[in-house]
């Protein structure tokens, strides 16, 4: 990406490029990221990823600040998403009092908050008060515990109608663009042709306006399971564990450090 995209530049992308979207939670892996992506969402899911939880619902707002800074740091020039975890946004005055920490301790440019009609209300707030908001509708990930699982949407038509009314109540809130996850890709299409803001699937179909991956699974780093959604672009586990395993044979047989890595 030559420039770095703009709340205004990423809502005229709908109907003329689909948006890129990746998940990093540090500098390094943010940097090596910028110059192909749109946007680079924080996502909560560095619980999981990152910290080894089994779900999303721990994250803190101080864990999300701390991967927020780290992330803009190593990519300036990138439009940086900062995911509020859950419990962070129950009422609209918490949610309006987290998302202004996020705003003053890092250089985010907008939060991502989960939830359709019934969070319209808190995202109205966050957005009547200078707070830039992505939705983040379909399947959510913090609703594991209370729904049972991951489970899919969209898969009848009281389901589609729900979605769709969501989308509108997001959009008519205020948000500039959200995420529709884990939804049937012929729903998701409805629901993003039911918008004028930019609807960025992930397990959402190719039908939308754009698609986020996390980056530990698109590059194969995260083994403990892989959704029928992502594609794995790397090998990355494998690679990572000969490397390291070869390093392991070198030092053992003295063959690391040769000449040319010493003084
Ligand atoms: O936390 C995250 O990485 C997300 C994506 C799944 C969209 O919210």
């Amino acid at each position: 990406m030559s420039k770095k995209a703009t709340i205004s530049s990423i809502k005229k992308s709908k109907g003329v490029k689909p948006l890129v979207m990746i998940t990093a939670y540090d500098a390094l892996f943010a940097k090596l990221f910028q110059e192909s992506v749109d946007m680079i969402l924080v996502g909560d899911s560095l619980n999981m990823s990152f910290a080894g939880k089994s779900d999303t619902i721990s994250a803190t707002l101080d864990q999300m600040i701390y991967h927020t800074n780290a992330v803009c740091a190593g990519a300036p020039e990138s439009f940086v998403v900062c995911d509020m975890p859950f419990g962070t946004y129950s009422t609209k005055e918490k949610a309006l009092e987290n998302a202004i920490k996020v705003f003053q301790s890092s250089q985010a440019d907008c939060v991502k908050i989960e939830g359709g009609a019934d969070k319209a209300e808190i995202i109205k707030h966050l957005t009547d008060n200078g707070i830039a908001v992505c939705g983040h509708i379909g399947l959510l990930p913090q609703s594991v515990r209370s729904e049972g699982g991951y489970k899919i949407k969209g898969k009848n038509e009281e389901d589609k109608r729900s979605l769709i009314a969501d989308a509108k109540a997001v959009e008519a809130a205020g948000a500039f663009c959200m995420v529709i996850e884990g939804t049937k890709a012929d729903v998701a299409k409805v629901v993003a042709e039911a918008v004028s803001i930019p609807v960025i699937g992930i397990g959402a179909g190719k039908d939308v306006d754009g698609q986020v991956l996390v980056f530990s699974d698109m590059l194969g780093l995260f083994e403990a399971f892989t959704p029928k959604f992502v594609k794995k672009y790397l090998d990355g586990a494998a690679l990572v564990k000969g490397a390291v395993a070869t390093y392991a044979k070198e030092v053992t047989a003295r063959t690391f450090p040769a000449e040319e890595h010493t003084y």
